[in-house]
């Protein structure tokens, strides 16, 4: 029996909508399994900026700081495109990430059995695949200097910096092995070495690392193999690592083998406080505010908030069953329903899935 303070930051659009029901599932686990769950609520994005003038408010970051790990829903909608920079919602994203220090994005991707025909590729290739990526989230090519223009002589150029220290590879690399050892066993290191000097040095400091893991098996595989792998046999994958541009490209490859962005989930670990569980579909506004959203994937990150940040492996494993459950018995909202389903409707999955933990 514990008790836990949750900062929850449903954002704008179906982030709402499917925060609401990720909580009511964390308050049956809450009764179920007989814990205590504080939830706090902030504003962040558009709905942050219509109310404080801001995308990240000061008392927003405060209830994270204080809390034991942060749900957020999702940010943006039309109403803030125009918007100067800073004064856009996903500013209050990235501002986020940087100052609660979160280096490590894991994005489990996992076929169920009962969605075959969402996934665009078949069936035989997706089958039982079972994946992690974990994406190192605030280092590399988006934060290395220099970064901007140049003109030297006349000539005009453009610099980006691939620059990693040696900590920041160890913490990601040692994360993968940590979260490999309570899976498969298998982490799957992905560079550039053949090019890049910081693929090389990445992949001297994995095989440092490997040394104590020696239960874990360690390949490396260059990126654009690993892109061909993801399509061609994503079974072969248990925990897949690598810097943040690679991460970035290969997760959203590999979200395609399950169907639905409406299935998944996310986690963005703290090297320095509380990590924070977020779906990883944005604020969806062409069907926000209908109770049309799939909850499933804001759901899923709660589970992992349970397992990861309060090491409640049972109530995570509650969860996760009882959506394997629901979409066994061929509950689906609108984004996953196939021939002969009634959709349902957000609520009306969330009480499904409350009704079977
Ligand atoms: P999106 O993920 O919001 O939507 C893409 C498509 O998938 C839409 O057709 C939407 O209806 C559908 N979809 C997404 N989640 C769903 C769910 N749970 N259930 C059913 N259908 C779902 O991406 P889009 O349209 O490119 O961006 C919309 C807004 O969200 C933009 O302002 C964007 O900046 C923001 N965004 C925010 C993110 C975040 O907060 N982490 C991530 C991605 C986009
Ligand atoms: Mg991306």
């Amino acid at each position: 029996m514990g008790s836990y303070r949750i900062a929850v930051l449903p954002g704008d659009g179906i982030g709402n909508e499917v925060t609401r029901g990720a909580i009511e599932i964390l308050k049956t686990i809450e009764t179920r399994f007989g814990h205590q769950f504080a939830f706090e609520f902030g504003l962040i994005g558009g709905a942050a900026i219509d109310q404080k003038g801001t995308p990240l408010p000061d008392e927003t970051l405060a209830i994270c700081r204080e809390s034991d790990a942060v749900l957020l829903g999702a940010v943006g909608g039309p109403k803030w495109d125009r918007n100067p920079a800073h004064l856009r919602p996903e500013k209050g994203l990235l501002q986020i990430r940087k100052e609660m220090n979160l280096f490590a994005n894991l994005r489990p991707v996992k076929f169920y059995d009962s969605l075959t025909d969402s996934s665009p590729l078949k069936k035989e290739v997706i089958q039982g695949v079972d994946l992690l990526i974990v994406r190192e989230l605030t280092g590399g090519l988006y934060f290395g200097k220099p970064s901007g223009r140049i003109v030297e002589n006349g000539e005009e150029k453009a610099v980006d910096t691939l620059l990693y220290k040696k900590e920041e590879i160890q913490r990601i690399v040692k994360t993968a092995f940590e979260l490999a050892r309570k899976r498969k066993k298998k982490v799957t290191s992905v560079d550039k070495a053949n090019v890049l000097e910081s693929s090389r040095m990445w992949r001297e400091i994995t095989e440092e690392i490997a040394q104590d893991f020696p239960d874990v098996t360690l390949e490396h595989m260059l990126v654009d193999n690993a892109a061909m792998q993801l399509i061609r046999s994503p079974q072969q994958f248990d925990v897949i690592v690598t810097e943040n541009m690679f991460g970035d490209i290969l997760s959203d490859e590999a979200s395609m083998l399950t169907g639905s962005l409406g299935m998944l989930p996310s986690a963005s670990l703290s090297a320095s406080g509380p990590s924070l569980y977020e779906p990883v579909h944005g604020s969806a506004p062409d069907i926000a505010g209908q109770n049309k959203a799939n909850p499933i994937a804001a759901i899923l990150s709660a589970a992992m908030m349970l397992r990861l940040s309060f090491g409640l492996a049972k109530e995570a494993d509650a969860v996760e069953k009882a959506v394997q459950q629901v979409l066994a018995a061929g509950l689906r909202t609108a984004d996953i329903a196939q021939k002969g389903h009634r959709a349902v409707s957000t609520e009306e999955m969330v009480n499904e899935i409350k009704a079977v933990i």
